[in-house]
């Protein structure tokens, strides 16, 4: 990835970032091995780690409406949540690129909902390297819920805007 200045690590520097990196990084690749990619041949695998310390898989699962597709580290995010977690502390993604790929701009913005301070691992299937970086300083000037409690009222008074957009009770400013 173009790497702004995140320096390529190996697997036993990246566990010494997350106690639970080798298993985050086994269950995303068992995933990625799950994964359906027929358009793109391009399998990815990924793992969150949730705030009560489980993990949860997901892989990217693609369709002939190539819009319908959903990338690995959203499928892990449903997973998590659909399971009952609020927080989510930690992301490895697995692709089949020597230099690791980092999650894609819609991927990054779902995590953003669980926090900034969350740690993303970036690792190979078919090499040892693993970028690792705070999930802020992979998406800076971030738009989140604060955004939408700021909004000014149209001069239309549409009904929409301003504070009736604020965030809900299940926002991450809340935790
Ligand atoms: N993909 C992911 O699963 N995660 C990413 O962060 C980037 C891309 C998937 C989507 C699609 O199925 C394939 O990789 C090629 O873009």
């Amino acid at each position: 990835m173009a790497n702004g200045g995140i320096a390529l690590i190996d697997r036993a520097a990246a566990a010494d970032r997350l106690p639970e990196f080798e298993r985050l990084l086994e269950m995303a690749l068992t995933a990625q091995s799950r994964a359906r990619a027929p358009y793109s041949g391009f399998h990815v695998g990924a793992a969150v780690l949730g705030g009560s310390g489980s993990a949860y898989p997901g892989c990217n699962v693609e369709s002939a409406s190539y819009g319908a597709t959903i990338c690995a580290e959203r499928s892990a995010v449903v997973g998590a949540v659909a399971a009952g977690e609020t927080a989510i502390r930690a992301c490895v993604v697995v692709t089949p690129t020597a230099d690791p790929s980092s999650p894609c701009g819609i991927c990054r913005q779902l995590l953003a909902e669980f926090g900034g301070e969350m740690l993303i691992f970036a690792a190979s299937s078919v090499g040892g390297g693993v970028y690792v970086a705070r999930l802020a300083d992979l998406l800076p000037l971030s738009f989140g819920p604060g955004n939408l409690a700021a909004a000014e009222p149209a001069a239309d008074g549409d009904a929409a805007s301003g504070a009736a957009a604020g965030p809900t009770s299940d926002s991450a400013e809340d935790r």
